[in-house]
């Protein structure tokens, strides 16, 4: 198996809560594709990120099984850092590193023996476009904001991880754009699979996985169906984010215009 080459991911299916199986045959993930996964609290979506993280083998609370390329991927494929294709942002990013922003890349390049030294500004600017509040490379990790911190990790899995798939557990109330980071990860041709309840970001997708009682419960491609759905929330959306601007810069809200 050409291990640098991921052609696709294969979801097989658990068992809900109950023990019951899961109601689809396989879910196949490629290059490019976006895929939201929606569900009440405590339905399993982080659950089924974490599957596909880890590349679960039956062995975790949902029995499902994660394939690479129709096959189990070796271990050093999951143990070793440098080589997992798969990049998990969290609604709990922590940076522990007590290091700059620019020291913290400098590492991450290293150990993923990158020679080219422009990856590193190439990595913050990147950020800076998915975050209003612009990153400064000397500014410590620990002292980013969350929204700068999920940017500069999505950047980082783009740039320097160079990370296939890439896995985001609810980022979207966290101070970044996440239109840009969707239309940017789909330009890379990364797999974008990520928990929302934005419907913004959620027509968006190609796909959509509803989750109930620890189990997928179905799968929506409503593609041409909701395409005027999508273009009136387009407009809505950027109608609340001038406003939001707007409130940020403490103004005083007497009308909003939705053109
Ligand atoms: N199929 C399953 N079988 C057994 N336990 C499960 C299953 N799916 C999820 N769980 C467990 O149920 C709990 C809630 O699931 P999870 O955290 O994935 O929910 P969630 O949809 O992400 O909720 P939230 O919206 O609050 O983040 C977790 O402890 C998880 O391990
Ligand atoms: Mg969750």
């Amino acid at each position: 198996m050409h291990l640098h080459k991921i052609e696709e991911i294969t979801i097989l299916p658990g068992n809900n809560r109950n023990g019951d199986t899961e109601n689809f045959n396989k879910i196949t993930i490629k290059p490019g594709d976006t895929i939201s996964v929606v569900g009440p609290t405590g339905s399993g979506k982080s659950a089924l990120i974490n599957d596909i993280e880890i590349f679960a083998k039956k062995d975790t609370n949902t029995k499902r099984t994660v394939l690479v390329n129709g096959d189990y991927p070796p271990e050093d494929f999951i143990r070793d850092p440098s080589k997992k294709p798969v990049a998990l942002i969290t609604q709990n990013t922590k940076c522990l590193a007590d290091l700059s922003v620019e020291n913290f890349l400098e590492m991450h390049v290293r150990s993923r023996k990158i020679t080219d030294e422009k990856i590193i500004q190439e990595t913050i600017t990147l950020a800076n476009e998915f975050t209003g509040e612009k990153i400064k490379p000397h500014v410590r990790m620990t002292s980013l904001s969350g929204g700068q911190t999920r940017s500069l990790m999505v950047a980082d899995a783009i740039m320097i991880s160079n990370a296939p798939i890439i896995l985001l557990d609810e980022v979207e109330n966290a101070g970044i754009f996440k239109e840009k980071v969707i239309e940017c990860l789909k330009k890379h041709n990364k797999a974008l699979i990520f928990v929302t309840h934005d419907p913004l970001v959620s027509l968006m997708s190609g796909r959509r996985i509803v989750m109930k009682n620890g189990a997928v419960e179905k799968i929506l491609e409503p593609g041409e169906e909701e395409k005027e759905a999508l273009s009136d929330i387009i407009q809505m959306d950027a109608a609340l984010c001038s406003m939001r601007e707007r409130i940020r810069a403490g103004e005083i809200i007497r009308s909003i215009s939705l053109t």
